[in-house]
């Protein structure tokens, strides 16, 4: 036998009959996208390294560690995508979209690769839904946005997912704070690991997602960001919280959330699941408002703000709830005879034409296994055809779950499976 070639480590493979829990995901995600407006945007998988380098800082886990940067044979640096922001900034400037509208509303869809540790719910090729607003500096665009979200997981039947805010503030008062939480770290340099002391200097804001325990000592006494807010960032984040509640939204102000990813401004969110399904991949998704970037990435000054959720994480909770079905077939034909697997063959295209789900199985046999193989496959019913049925123009219709069979003419069959459905 030949060696064996497996699928790269950390890329899953999604199959059927999990693949119905993905198709239930995305069709709601679709349509709840619909109903606010958004429309989808596709873009390449790849990017020029330098794109993810200026957005997502260079300072970042992200950049720093976990991008797939390769070089194409003419010598450029790409990278397949860590995230799906910077991609859509990137089509939003190159396309001149300001110039043709005030708002975009923009949604995606798709897989992104991070070079990250391997465990329950984080995998190095994941797939996440996006929605990104350009355009509006109100904060009632983070409001719609975080309700968006909501209405998905309703849609999909998940409650329990929590909403946590925080207040980034404007680039401007950060410096001011960065400077505090520096001296801060600095007088607790002992406390933490080598690359938090690096990231004191570099970017003192990342050490509050280090996951070592030490550094999350320390970090939990570190002075707050929302202590150090503008008059305006300030004002601008209690509406969007006067607003949530106004929506009936619960939400949890977390201040020491500061999200993986340098572009941000103002409010920044998570959604939240405590299922156990997640292991300690508790954050099914994520955003905010990033004021800046479509100005740093050479478009005009446009406010923007958005989310991405992690599907494969959605994928866990909804498959543990164990309520999406696989699609059934509503016929399996089974063949009498060996001179009727023809006019089987025809009858089974027929009824595909007219929009059915038939099945047959193409390998005969004899008709025991074939019925096997029909209650195998999940249809609602099953036909047999032999010389009789096909001289006489009619068969017998059999609930495969039971009860009395019906006959009728194959001529018949299209409106009967219909009149089932
Ligand atoms: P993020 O927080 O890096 O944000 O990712 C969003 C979500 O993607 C996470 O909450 C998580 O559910 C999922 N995710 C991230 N990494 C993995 C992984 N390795 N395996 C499985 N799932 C993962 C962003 O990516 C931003 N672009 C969100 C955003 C959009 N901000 C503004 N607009």
């Amino acid at each position: 036998m030949s060696q064996r070639i497996s699928g790269v480590k950390g890329m899953i493979d999604l199959l059927p009959p999990d693949i119905a829990v993905w198709q239930a995901l995305e069709a709601a995600a679709r349509e709840t996208f619909r109903r606010f407006g958004y429309e989808e945007a596709r873009t390449p998988v790849a990017e020029d390294t330098a794109l993810f380098v200026r957005s997502v800082g260079e300072a970042t886990d992200i950049v720093g560690k976990e991008m797939y940067t390769f070089q194409d044979k003419a010598g450029r640096s790409l990278s397949l995508r860590p995230e799906g922001t910077a991609p859509l900034v990137r089509a939003y400037v190159e396309h001149a979209v300001a110039q043709r509208e005030p708002v975009t509303r923009w949604w995606y869809l798709g897989p992104m690769f991070r070079y990250e540790r391997m465990k329950t719910g984080r995998y190095r090729q994941f797939w996440q839904a996006g929605a990104e607003a350009y355009g509006v500096s109100a904060p009632a665009q983070e409001t719609e946005l975080i309700d968006l979200a909501m209405q998905l997981f309703r849609a999909l039947g998940l409650d329990g997912i929590r909403v946590e805010l925080n207040s980034l503030g404007d680039p401007e008062t950060r410096g001011v704070y960065l400077e505090s939480l520096r001296s801060f770290l600095r007088a607790h340099r002992s406390e933490l690991c080598a690359e938090c002391q690096e990231r004191t200097e570099k970017n003192p804001l990342r050490v509050f997602d280090c996951k070592n325990p030490g550094c999350q000592a320390v970090v939990a006494g570190a002075p707050a960001i929302t202590e150090a807010l503008s008059d305006e960032a300030r004002a601008h984040f209690e509406v969007v919280q006067r607003q949530l509640s106004l929506l009936g939204i619960p939400f949890r102000v977390n201040p020491r959330m500061v999200r993986g990813i340098d572009y941000y401004t103002r409010t920044a969110f998570e959604f939240l699941s405590d299922d156990p399904v997640l292991g300690t991949a508790s954050a099914v998704g994520g955003g905010g408002r990033y004021d800046r970037l479509v100005k740093e990435l050479g478009g005009p000054d446009t406010p923007a703000v958005g989310w991405a959720l992690g599907m494969d994480r959605l994928f866990l909770l909804l498959q543990a709830k164990g309520v999406v079905q696989p699609a059934r077939p509503v016929l399996f034909v089974a063949v009498a005879e060996e001179g009727a697997a023809d006019a089987a063959l025809a009858l089974v295209s027929r009824l595909r034409r007219a929009g059915h789900r038939v099945e047959f199985d193409a390998r005969g046999g004899s008709l025991k296994s074939q019925m096997k193989r029909a209650d195998k496959s999940g249809a609602a019913y099953a036909l047999v055809l032999g010389s009789r049925e096909l001289t006489s123009g009619e068969a017998q219709l059999k609930p495969l779950a039971g009860g009395e069979p019906v006959p009728l003419r194959l001529d018949a069959l299209e409106s009967a499976l219909a009149a089932r459905r």
